[in-house]
C-alpha cells in the first residue's frame, strides 16, 4: 500500500496548563517538564464523530477522491459515545461512501495495526481505496480531580487514505497482555443473573512502567524494523512517534543517536491524543510541505494492552 492523502481535525477548545491551575493543585513548570506539553485540545461542544468525519473529508479530497471511491474503512478508536455501531459506521454515513466498515480497538497503538490491517487488505486485491482514520476523545476516560492523568491528554481525529502501491517498506506489532499498566472499565447493564462483583472507574495508570515499557519496546521495534530493512537511523527523515510524552520521545532519540529535529512533535500544543496522535502529526507535517517524495518515515506507538506497533513508510506523494 502506499498513503496517498491525509487529513486532521482537533477541537475548538484550547486549554492551557495556566487553566489547568485554575481548578487543579498543579503548575505549568510540573507539566511542562515532566511532559513538554504547554496546552491540549479538549472535546466542548463537539461530537468526536464530527472530528472524525471532517478528519476523511479533508483525507479523502487530499488523495483527488470521493467519498464514492472509498472501498473500506477501518477506525481505531477506544471510546466514544457510542458503544455500538462502529464510529466508522457513523462516518460511513456522514461523508456518504456505501463500503464495508470496521472499528478496532489497539490503544494508542490502534492506527498502526489499523495501517497494517489496510495493507494486508490492498494486498490480497479486497479494496483498492481504504479509508483509515484514528479518533480519539481520551479525555473522556480520566477523572478530572486526578491532577497526575488529566493533564496528559488532548481530544483529536487523524485520517489517511491508502491504495495499492510500494510504500510500506516494513511493519511490526506486538501485545503483551499487561492489565495492571493501563485500563479504563465500565460495569455493563445490569442483568437479574449477574452474581460478580462489577465497578465502574476511571482510567488507572501506572506512568511510571508505562514509561519504561514505552521507551524499551518502541527502541526495540525501531532497530528490529531497520534492521529487517537494512537501513541505519539516519536514512530515516522523520520518526513519527506517539504522542504521549516529550521525554519519551527525547529517550528514542538518545538512544538512536539522532539529533532532534528527526523527531517532529505536536504533543506540546495536542497532550497524548491515543492513536490520533501519529496521523493528527503525519498530517501537520504533509500540508507544511515538510515531507518530499522519497523521504523514509518511521512510525511507532505504544499504548494499553500492552500493545506495540511500528512500520517504516516511503512517501510517495
Ligand atoms: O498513551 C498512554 C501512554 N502513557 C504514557 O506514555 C505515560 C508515561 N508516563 C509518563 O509520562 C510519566 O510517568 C508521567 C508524566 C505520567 C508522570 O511523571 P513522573 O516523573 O513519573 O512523575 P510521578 O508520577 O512519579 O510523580 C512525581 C510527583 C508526585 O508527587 P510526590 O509523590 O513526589 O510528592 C506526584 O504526586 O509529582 C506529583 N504529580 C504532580 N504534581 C503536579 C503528579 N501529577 C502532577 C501534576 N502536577 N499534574
Amino acid at each position: 500500500m502506499k498513503i496517498i492523502g491525509t487529513g486532521r481535525a482537533h477541537p475548538a477548545k484550547v486549554v492551557t496548563n495556566a487553566m489547568l491551575e485554575g481548578f487543579l493543585d498543579t503548575s505549568d513548570e510540573w507539566i511542562r517538564t515532566r511532559t513538554g506539553i504547554t496546552e491540549r485540545r479538549l472535546i466542548s461542544s463537539e461530537r468526536l464523530e464530527d472530528l472524525a468525519t471532517e478528519a476523511s473529508l479533508k483525507a479523502i479530497e487530499d488523495a483527488g477522491l470521493t467519498p464514492a471511491d472509498i472501498d473500506y474503512i477501518i477506525c481505531s478508536n477506544v471510546v466514544n459515545e457510542y458503544i455500538t455501531p462502529a464510529l466508522s459506521c457513523i462516518v460511513q454515513g456522514a461523508i456518504g461512501a456505501k463500503c464495508a466498515c470496521i472499528d478496532i480497538n489497539g490503544a494508542c497503538s490502534g492506527f498502526i495495526y489499523a495501517l497494517d490491517m489496510a495493507d494486508d487488505r490492498i494486498r490480497s486485491g479486497k479494496a483498492r481505496n481504504i479509508l483509515v482514520l484514528a479518533a480519539e476523545e481520551p479525555t473522556r476516560m480520566v477523572d478530572w480531580e486526578d491532577r497526575a492523568l488529566c493533564v496528559l491528554f488532548g481530544d483529536g481525529a487523524g485520517a489517511v487514505v491508502v491504495s495499492g502501491g510500494d510504500g510500506l517498506i516494513g511493519s511490526r506489532l506486538t501485545t503483551q497482555s499487561k492489565l495492571d499498566c493501563l485500563h479504563y472499565v465500565r460495569r455493563l447493564e445490569p442483568t437479574p443473573y449477574i452474581t460478580k462483583e462489577e465497578y465502574s472507574a476511571p482510567m488507572y495508570m501506572n506512568g511510571k512502567e508505562v514509561f519504561k515499557t514505552a521507551v524499551l519496546s518502541s527502541s526495540r521495534d525501531i532497530k528490529v524494523l531497520l534492521d529487517k530493512a537494512g537501513l541505519k537511523p539516519s536514512d530515516i527523515k522523520y520518526y513519527i512517534l506517539h504522542q504521549a510524552n516529550m521525554r519519551i520521545i527525547e529517550a528514542i532519540a538518545n538512544w538512536l543517536k539522532l539529533d532532534l529535529e528527526h523527531f517532529p512533535t505536536n504533543v506540546e500544543r495536542c497532550g497524548n491524543t491515543s492513536s490520533a496522535s501519529i496521523p493528527l502529526l503525519l498530517d501537520e507535517l504533509a500540508r507544511s510541505g515538510k515531507l518530499q517524495k522519497g523521504d523514509k518515515i518511521l512510525m511507532s506507538a505504544f499504548g494499553a494492552g500492552f500493545t506495540t506497533g511500528a512500520c517504516i513508510i516511503e512517501w510517495t506523494k
